[in-house]
């Protein structure tokens, strides 16, 4: 339902967006992850028509942002990275005028709202005022907003950033079940772990380019020595550090303190077994043997050499 096709973007002369593409289909969560800087916002604003697109162009169900923009951002809710609430009017009073923005009547609004407040889990507090709310709550409100003209499309930008712990989990946990009933959603974010529990695919977006696009299983396995096996070991030995380094299933072994090595493996079950079997042979004690699975957190490393925060 969603076409990017080579959307760019500079400002002063400097392009932040050089080029991204992808597509989205209907039904889908998709996830756009990258760290601070990344060109993440300024996408998605030229997605909703709320920035002027250098080149490139945008299509919903075939039409095209710069030729149909009002037709387009009507089937759009966006879900923006500053919440955009007025403090001094109710929860309810927000929603209302949102949804009269998008051309809702009075009454329609008002039940509207009501439906919405009940998705967010605040309808017990409809008519407090927004400046008394948590910034958990005010984004819940806020993601409220962009239900309000009922969008086949919904676009979050880190919805999640600075709230505590409960409100991520119940923002998540909203955004999963509105795409469960069929919402299309676009979910921006530097956390790995929010993109990986909802979405089916995940663009990787680093300096305004997309650098891995696929399924968390596609972009796992693009990662060579995937897995890593983290063992406490006593003593550290060189011939068993050289021993493991020739091992087939291993790609790398690093040591990162005097008693800990890093094992970065193809194959885990193999690896693991040898390992015990190497430990044994060289009577090296095995104090302690952990197994991290491959993340998308090791592949952005890997791709740029950097950690997606800093
Ligand atoms: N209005 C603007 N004028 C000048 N530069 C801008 C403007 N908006 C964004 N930038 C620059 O464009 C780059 C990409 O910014 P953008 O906000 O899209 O990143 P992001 O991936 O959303 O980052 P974050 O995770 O911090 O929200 C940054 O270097 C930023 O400084
Ligand atoms: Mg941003």
């Amino acid at each position: 339902m969603l076409q990017v096709i080579e959307l760019k973007k500079s400002f002063g002369g400097k392009p932040v967006v050089k080029g991204v593409s992808f597509s989205v289909d209907k039904g889908e969560a998709f996830g756009l992850l990258g760290p601070n800087g990344a060109g993440k916002s300024t996408t998605i604003s030229m997605i909703c028509g709320l920035l002027k697109i250098d080149g490139g162009d945008v299509r919903v169900n075939g039409l095209s942002i710069k030729k149909d923009p009002m037709a387009v951002k009507r089937k759009i809710g966006i879900v923006p990275q500053d919440i955009a609430l007025y403090p001094t009017m109710t929860a309810k009073e927000n929603l209302v005028f949102w949804g009269k923005m998008y051309g809702l009547k009075g009454r329609e609004a008002k039940a509207k709202a009501d439906r919405v407040l009940a998705d967010v889990g605040l309808s017990d507090r409809a008519n407090d005022k927004i400046e008394t709310f948590s910034g958990g709550m005010k984004r819940r409100i806020n993601i409220g907003a962009a239900l309000m003209h009922d969008p086949e499309l919904l676009i979050m930008d880190e919805p999640t950033v600075g709230i505590d712990p409960q409100s991520r989990n119940h923002i998540l946990e909203t955004v999963k079940r509105l795409n469960e009933q069929g919402m299309t959603v676009i979910y921006t974010s530097h956390y790995m772990e929010e993109v990986e529990f909802l979405c089916e695919r995940i663009a990787i977006i680093d300096h305004g380019e997309v650098i891995a696009l696929g399924t968390k299983t596609e972009l796992c396995n693009r990662l060579a020595g995937g897995t890593v096996i983290q063992l406490k070991v006593d003593p550290i030995k060189e011939r068993f550090i050289q021993r493991l380094k020739t091992m087939e299933a291993v790609a790398n072994v690093k040591i990162v303190e005097e008693d800990r090595i890093e094992v970065f493996v193809t194959r885990a079950d193999a690896a693991l077994s040898q390992i015990v079997a190497l430990s044994l042979e060289h009577r090296v004690q095995l104090l302690s043997l952990n197994v991290k699975e491959p993340n998308l957190e090791a592949l952005f490393l890997q791709l740029t050499g950097r950690s997606l925060r800093d």
